[in-house]
Formats: C-alpha cells, sequence, structure tokens
C-alpha cells in the first residue's frame, strides 16, 4: 500500500502519475486541508505535520510513503527518514533536479516554489554539489497555493500574478523552469503560457512514479495488498468547499473524501 500525502490538492498530481503507472497498487492519500498551506510556515512546524502525516499513513497500513510536497521534501525529509528508519520515503525535490539537469541547455534553470521551499535553498545546494556551472534562479510564488486550493484555475487574475512571478526568471534566460511545488502542475497551462514555449516545465510525478514502480518490482513482499479498481482511498483534515470537485475533475473518477483529525 503506496501512502502519499501534501498540505491538500498537490499531491494529487503524484497520484494522477502513480495511478497511471501503478493502477493495481492501493494509494491511500492524505490532504491535510486543515493546516493548508505548508509553504508559508516555519520549517519547524512543517516538520511536525509531517511526522503526524506520516503516522496516519502508517496505522493505515501504508508501506511506502511518497512525501508528494516540495515544502515538507525540503526541510522535513531527514528527521522523517531517522524517526521512520524501516519505511521507504520518497520525495519530490531530488528527481526535480535531475529531470531539470537532463532538460537544460544552457544551464540556466529556474525554480518557483512556496516560500519555505526557497529558502531552505535545497534547490541551491542540490545543484551546486552535482554541477556548479548550473545558474539557479528562485522566485518564491507564495499566491499560487491559495489560489489553486480556492479552485481559481483559469482566472485572469491567476493568469497575471504567474505572469508577474515569472518575468524575472525569464529576465534570466532560463530554458528550464521547475514547479517546486506539487500544486502548480494544476495549472501548468497557464505557467507554459505565460513562460513561453522555449521553456521547459519540470514536474517529477512521472519519474517518481517510475522510481516507485522499479522500488516495488525489486521489494515484492510490498505488493500484497493488490486492488483491481485502482480505487485511491482519500483522506482530508477538513473538508473544503473545491477539494471534491477539483481533485475529480483533475483525477477523471469519483471520489469520496473521508475526515479525519489527527489532533
Ligand atoms: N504542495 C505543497 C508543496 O509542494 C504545499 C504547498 C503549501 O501548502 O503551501 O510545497
Amino acid at each position: 500500500m503506496i501512502g502519499i500525502f501534501d498540505s491538500g490538492l498537490g499531491g494529487l498530481t503524484v497520484v494522477k502519475e502513480i495511478l497511471n503507472k501503478l493502477p493495481q497498487y492501493k494509494i491511500i492519500y492524505f490532504g491535510d486541508t486543515a493546516r493548508t498551506p505548508y509553504g508559508t510556515k516555519s520549517a519547524e512546524t512543517v516538520t511536525r505535520y509531517a511526522i503526524e502525516n506520516t503516522k496516519f499513513l502508517l496505522e493505515k497500513g501504508a508501506k511506502i510513503i511518497v512525501v508528494a510536497c516540495h515544502s515538507v521534501s525540503s526541510t522535513a525529509i531527514p528527521v522523517l527518514k531517522e524517526l521512520f528508519s524501516d519505511i521507504p520515503f520518497f520525495e519530490v525535490v531530488t528527481p526535480s533536479m535531475k529531470k531539470a539537469l537532463k532538460l537544460t541547455k544552457n544551464k540556466k534553470i529556474g525554480v518557483i516554489g512556496t516560500r519555505t521551499t526557497i529558502e531552505s535553498k535545497i534547490y541551491d545546494r542540490l545543484f551546486a554539489s552535482v554541477d556548479p556551472k548550473i545558474k539557479l534562479y528562485s522566485q518564491p510564488a507564495p499566491l499560487l497555493v491559495p489560489l489553486i486550493e480556492e479552485g481559481w484555475l483559469k482566472k485572469p487574475e491567476t493568469r497575471r500574478i504567474v505572469k508577474k512571478y515569472l518575468i524575472p526568471l525569464k529576465m534570466r534566460g532560463i530554458d528550464t523552469l521547475i514547479l517546486g511545488c506539487t500544486h502548480y502542475p494544476l495549472i501548468k497551462k497557464i505557467i507554459q503560457e505565460k513562460a513561453g514555449k522555449r521553456i521547459k516545465l519540470v514536474d517529477p510525478s512521472e519519474e517518481i512514479a517510475l522510481e516507485i514502480k522499479n522500488f516495488i518490482e525489486i521489494n515484492p513482499e510490498l505488493a500484497k495488498d493488490l486492488v483491481p479498481d485502482g480505487e485511491p482511498e482519500i483522506f482530508v483534515s477538513d473538508i473544503t468547499p473545491n477539494f471534491e470537485k477539483i481533485a475529480q475533475l483533475f483525477l477523471g473518477r469519483k471520489i469520496t473524501l473521508k475526515k479525519i483529525n489527527l489532533e
């Protein structure tokens, strides 16, 4: 059973790819809608939430944890791996970095993300360690998560804000842009339009799904709870007005939300 969590809707962009590539594995998703957004909170708070979310998914029977959130992936992974040392964790930052490295030609890479992710400087450290010639330009985009959770996926206001966030990165001549928040693929079209055709977008969902597939192939004992219909079980910490509607639209299937209280 694969346990996946995020602060809200964002992690569903990873769920969708896992459903595509591994439809027979049971997925249990937790969206922490009562405490979203994570990306404006301190690393300490985000780490505390991540520990609680992991415990919840493990209690529900998860054998693998997918941290489908850059804000958690950039701050809490060392603590999670230490506390739950026998659990395999998959995060979203390293696969994004690897994919960007493959795509860039001029070595100028942009990243947009929450304040927590950008301020963690995780991408700066990772790129510096693998290729010091990479020039990384970071831009916090704090307004995007609330707009997406609010369902403003196509509004002109959202387009204008995306445009404003991308101007400084475009001025630097980037050829690759990391979507450093799992919410952003939900407005990928707008981001691509405002970035322009020459900038390639990095969404690591597909790579993560493939990594998990390979991992299960070499650890077949993890794949005992197969489900023929691949119906994911989706938990949230609060029933928010748009979650169900956007989740159904995005995943292209009917879902039933279950509300839980972690505190
Ligand atoms: N989707 C998450 C991320 O990738 C969380 C965004 C938030 O809650 O601020 O960072």
